[in-house]
């Protein structure tokens, strides 16, 4: 049976400040889901969040880029923002940058991953969804799970994974994209993807079958506005088991909590920290960056799950390796390398000091 599964998502309004989501957002989510499904649009789906992103997991017939489910997310997104802001919730609507739909969320502020597959005789996925962190989040940790035989030693040990994975590369700054085959040209792959604020992992393919393996969401909000409205907060879907890495060693690269930007204001690098979903409440600093894993199997398109993969003691060690990473660079204060670069700042607060300041600059 060939199947897509879509995952949209954005944040229409936080609960409190930006730090998690008010249950009556998850209601609406819910409502609006149901009735697709019902209308037979959906086959499956499942309403989540990670921090105060709204993430809607859904099954269909329809494939990628389809006008009806888009246009079914953006509407649930609006009627979400609208009982958040009957609330008062913070940054009600804040993602939903375009003012209309116009056929396809890319573009209008959501974040969306999708892939076509014929599902398999079994078909574990696993769902990764981060909060206070960007787009390109995904890049290490994919390239772990399908080049590193360190993090992976199915590609070494089993047969169907021995040829390797092909993965498509986006130039987000210039809209361009590349395909590098791995692992003869995993050199030419980490120049490109090791700068993951330019260069993100869009998609990832089986050489050995030619299967999609995994689909990220590659919006930078930033891009799309011009200006800073928030993280991307981006999500990724990775098919697991048989071709494919296990499941084990698709979680296995999220026990070191690399640095990605995103945490306070946009504007910092932090450890990203796997939780479990109760605990994926960004408070500290509004941080520090989270990732939240939700497991199922596919049946007949059917949602078998969540499994909260992450709900997990092996990981204890990480989240603490992460809090005390997170604690030596708070201690930086509004320092780099904390602070992000000025170069990566230049969508947020520069451009407005160096504005009021223009004047006062005397040559030297
Ligand atoms: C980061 C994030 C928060 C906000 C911060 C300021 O992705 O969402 O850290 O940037 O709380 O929020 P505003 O500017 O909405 O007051
Ligand atoms: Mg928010
Ligand atoms: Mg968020």
């Amino acid at each position: 049976m060939v199947i897509t599964l879509s995952v949209i998502k954005a944040d229409v309004g936080g609960y409190v400040g930006h730090a998690s989501m008010h249950p009556d957002l998850m209601d609406e989510g819910e409502r609006h889901c149901a009735s697709a499904k019902q209308e037979g649009l959906l086959i499956d789906y499942k309403v989540m969040r990670c921090g105060d992103d709204l993430e809607l997991i859904m099954t269909h017939e329809q494939g990628v880029d389809n006008d009806h489910i888009h246009k079914m997310a953006w509407e649930t997104f609006e009627d979400c923002a609208d009982v958040a802001r009957k609330l008062k919730l913070y940054g009600a609507g804040q993602d939903l940058i375009a003012d209309a739909f116009s056929g396809n969320v890319r573009g209008m502020g959501p974040g969306l991953a999708e892939m076509e597959i014929e599902e398999r005789p079994s078909e574990p996925v696993i769902v990764f969804m981060a909060d206070k962190t960007s787009a390109g989040a995904w890049n290490q940790p994919l390239y772990k799970m399908f080049s590193d035989p360190f993090n992976t030693s199915g590609l070494v040990i089993a047969p169907g994974m021995h040829e390797g994975f092909s993965f498509e590369v986006q130039d987000v700054v210039d809209h361009k994209k590349i395909t590098f085959n791995s692992p003869e040209e995993i050199y030419d792959l980490l120049m490109f993807i090791g700068a993951p604020s330019r260069y993100t992992v869009k998609a990832v393919y089986s050489r050995n079958t030619g299967q999609v393996a995994a689909v990220s969401s590659t919006e930078r909000l930033s891009l799309i506005a011009g200006k800073y409205v928030g993280k991307d907060d981006p999500v990724c879907i990775v098919r697991c088991q048989g071709a494919f890495p296990a499941v084990g060693e698709v979680l296995e690269p999220f026990a070191m909590p690399q640095l990605v930007e995103g945490w306070m204001r946009g504007s910092h690098h932090g450890p990203l920290m796997p939780t479990c979903f109760a605990k994926c409440n960004p408070s500290r600093f509004d941080g520090p960056p989270r990732v939240i894993a939700a497991g199922f199997q596919l049946a007949d398109g059917k949602l078998v799950g969540p499994l909260d993969m992450f709900d997990d003691p092996s990981f204890d060690m990480t989240r603490e390796w992460a809090n005390q990473i997170g604690e030596y660079l708070r201690r930086h204060g509004p320092f780099e390398p904390h602070r992000l670069s000025l170069h990566e700042l230049e969508y947020t607060t520069m451009p407005a000091i160096m504005a009021k300041l223009q004047e006062r600059w005397q040559s030297m």
